[in-house]
């Protein structure tokens, strides 16, 4: 186990490089097991849940290699349609590989996923989405067990809500279905362009994404490709978010601000001033941010709810009060209590918190409850006065290149730590 002992109070000065996206990386690394041939994936990201991906494609009869920034895979035939347990577990969004097994071999047997740190993680979307396909499925001892007797057709769909990974799902099992798929309501992230853009560069006829209504018309057979993962807008509204909570200047490089344009205007709200180049965004911090009268996170163009727990870190030293409210996911007000052990005002009621801004924020022993909520405890460690030590960092990993290094090259004084384990066992 590992700890980030932070010594705050450094305003961050220097220029940051954007690693590529986590939320495009895995569904990609997903649809390569449709392709016939070898596919390169460059600025993919090396994340704990990256490798996930890459373990499950190697473990499905994928040859994956990873040499700094480019995984390369080959799937020439499928050596299982089976998940098992222990990986789906290593990885959140090992429900994306639905799609793409079931699309690839016509069958796909995993382990039903639980709840996550974000409450319930319900998939009825997506399995009712494939079931219009012609999948069909029956759980047992925990299991999900999907066919498709008559192949994978394509159908007119309506989803009840714009989710993410239902969107990718469909995106993933329909490329190879037989006639057109018609999505409504369809998740209109950036991410699921970039799925969509690699996805046609390998041969598939995809129109209509990151607007409400994705057509797909199925083809035979793909081919590889070379595709670049597109930058890490959350990652670069972390990096921005922390030289913004220390009062400093920041030039963010290998991205446009265009992935971060439903962020960026609120980080202006704040007095923080912007200007972007056409392949890197200059932040000037205020001498203290001011505070947003409301915040909402709606599904893509909205405010992401993935930078919900950031900008609370921000607005909890801004000055005046803010008001946020939580649309997405249910439970994803747990960094609250970290905060406020390290000094913030904040109150919560059901999907609404109320952040009375504070002049100064003290370091205190923390834990990271999410991915997310974690990367705010070391923004506000960041801002801190005294020494902050974030545990539980695992969590951090799974969407933060080595955030230390990162945070380190523009002066952050963040270091971490081996924390030794207490043994299991005592007798
Ligand atoms: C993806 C992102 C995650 C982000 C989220 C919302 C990845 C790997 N993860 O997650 O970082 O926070 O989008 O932008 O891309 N829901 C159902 N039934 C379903 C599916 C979803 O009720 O079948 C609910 C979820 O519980 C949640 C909401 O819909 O409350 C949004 O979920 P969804 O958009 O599917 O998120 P993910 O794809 O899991």
């Amino acid at each position: 186990m590992q700890k980030l002992v932070i010594d705050g109070g450094v305003p961050l000065e220097g220029e940051i490089f954007l690693h590529g996206a986590k939320n495009s990386a895995l569904p990609i690394l997903a649809a390569a097991l449709l392709c016939n041939g070898e596919t390169t994936l460059e600025n993919c990201p090396r994340l704990t849940d990256v490798f996930a991906a890459c373990r499950i494609l190697t473990h499905l009869g994928g040859r994956c290699t990873i040499q700094e920034h480019t995984v390369t895979v080959q799937v020439r035939a499928l050596r299982s349609d089976t998940i098992p347990e222990a990986l789906m577990q290593e990885m959140r969004s090992s429900i994306i590989f639905l799609g793409a097994v079931l699309g690839r071999a016509g069958t796909c047997h995993v382990s039903y996923p639980g709840g996550c740190e974000l409450g319930p993680r319900p998939i009825d979307m997506h399995l009712e989405a494939l079931r219009q396909m012609g999948a069909r499925f029956s759980v047992c001892g925990g299991q999900l067990d999907c066919t498709v007797p008559d192949g994978l057709h394509g159908a007119v769909i309506h989803l009840p809500f714009p989710s993410v990974g239902a969107t990718e799902n469909v995106l993933l099992a329909a490329v190879l279905a037989k006639g057109e798929t018609v999505l409504h309501n369809a998740a209109r992230e950036p991410e699921i362009c970039d799925l969509a853009a690699f996805l046609r560069k390998c041969g598939a006829k995809i129109s209509g994404e990151g607007e409400s209504t994705i057509r797909i018309e199925g083809t035979e057979r793909l081919h590889g490709c070379v595709h670049a993962i597109m930058p890490d807008r959350i990652a670069g509204i972390t990096y921005l978010g922390a030289a913004a909570i220390t009062g400093g200047t920041l030039c963010l490089k290998g991205t446009d601000a265009q992935p971060m344009e439903n962020m960026l205007p609120t980080l202006e709200q704040m007095g923080c001033r912007l200007y972007p180049e056409p392949d890197r965004l200059h932040l000037l911090a205020p001498r203290r941010l001011r505070a947003v009268p409301f915040l909402r996170t709606m599904p893509h163009p909205g405010f992401p709810t993935d930078a919900q727990a950031i900008f609370m870190a921000m607005l909890s030293l801004a000055d005046g009060v803010s008001v946020l409210e939580e649309n997405i996911f249910e439970n994803r007000y747990r960094h609250v209590d970290a905060l406020v052990k390290m000094g913030a005002r904040i109150h919560v009621s059901g999907r609404t918190a109320v952040v009375a801004g504070v002049r100064a924020l003290s370091g205190a022993a923390v834990s990271a409850t999410d991915l997310r909520g974690g990367a705010a405890m070391v923004l506000a460690g960041l801002a801190a006065q005294g020494r902050t030590e974030v545990r539980q960092i695992s969590h951090i990993d799974r969407g933060y290149e080595t955030m230390e290094l990162v945070l380190r090259s523009v002066g952050a004084q963040i270091v971490r730590k081996d924390v030794p384990s207490e043994g299991l066992l005592r007798i």
